[in-house]
């Protein structure tokens, strides 16, 4: 946890009076909400908007601005977390459930600042198993899809009940294994029919800091 925070509050640096900010969604994101509301009590002014219903209530707690979305065009900063990074920055993102809002916002952003420990780390993505948001409708016949593409989806459980998105849809993890062609991958599961999105964030981020467990933290760079 400690180094979630510390990589989180490095995040908070970049934001300066007058933006409006997206707020990612998860537990490492939580510390840079809450850093960000700290700033806020002693004088910083900004806007936000989030990327949950989650994420918005901390947002109220804390003393965040909100803005609906009717008044932005685009969003200056984002601070999100993730569930994997790769050498590219690609992202795999969703283990909260909140990729689609994460998406959105993050699409609207000039600056992605992605904010992990160092587990989250890769080599190559696939490790962990890639979220991905498909409608309730026929979702059995998507499930089937998604089977063939050789994903091992398991459709997401919350106690006895399939979990629902904050949109109200449901989520496929799908066990690829390695992604090597992310990109790819992104637009071939985009295509299939129910399928609203999937968890790859391909070349989005534009900056990646990493806290490590030794209480170090570092903004890394591409390699
Ligand atoms: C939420 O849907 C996710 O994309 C999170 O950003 C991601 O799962 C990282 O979560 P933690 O910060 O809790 O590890």
């Amino acid at each position: 946890m400690e180094s979630k925070r510390i990589a989180a509050e490095k995040a908070a640096e970049f934001v300066k009076d007058g933006m409006i900010v997206g707020l990612g969604t998860g537990s490492t994101a939580y510390f840079a909400i809450q850093k960000l509301g700290q700033r806020v009590k002693e004088g910083l002014s900004i806007k936000a908007i989030a990327t949950s219903k989650q994420s918005e209530e901390l947002a109220k707690e804390v003393g965040i601005s909100l803005l609906p979305f009717a008044e932005i065009e685009t969003i200056d900063l984002t601070i999100d977390g993730a569930d994997e990074v790769d050498e590219e920055w690609n992202l795999i993102k969703g283990g909260g459930g909140a990729l689609l809002r994460e998406k959105i916002v993050a699409s609207a952003s000039k600056q992605l600042i992605i904010i992990v420990d160092e587990s989250k780390l890769a080599r190559q993505l696939g490790a962990f198993p890639l979220p991905v948001e498909i409608v309730q409708f026929g979702h059995e016949l998507t499930i089937k899809k998604l089977r063939k593409l050789g994903a091992d989806p398991v459709l997401r459980q919350a106690g006895n009940e399939p979990y629902l998105t904050d949109n109200g849809n449901y989520i496929a993890d799908c066990h690829f294994g390695t992604i090597a062609q992310a990109k790819e991958l992104h637009q071939t599961l985009n295509l299939i029919p129910g399928v609203v999105d999937n968890g790859l964030f391909v070349g989005m981020a534009t900056h990646v800091i990493v806290g490590y467990q030794d209480g170090t933290v570092q903004e890394i760079l591409k390699s």
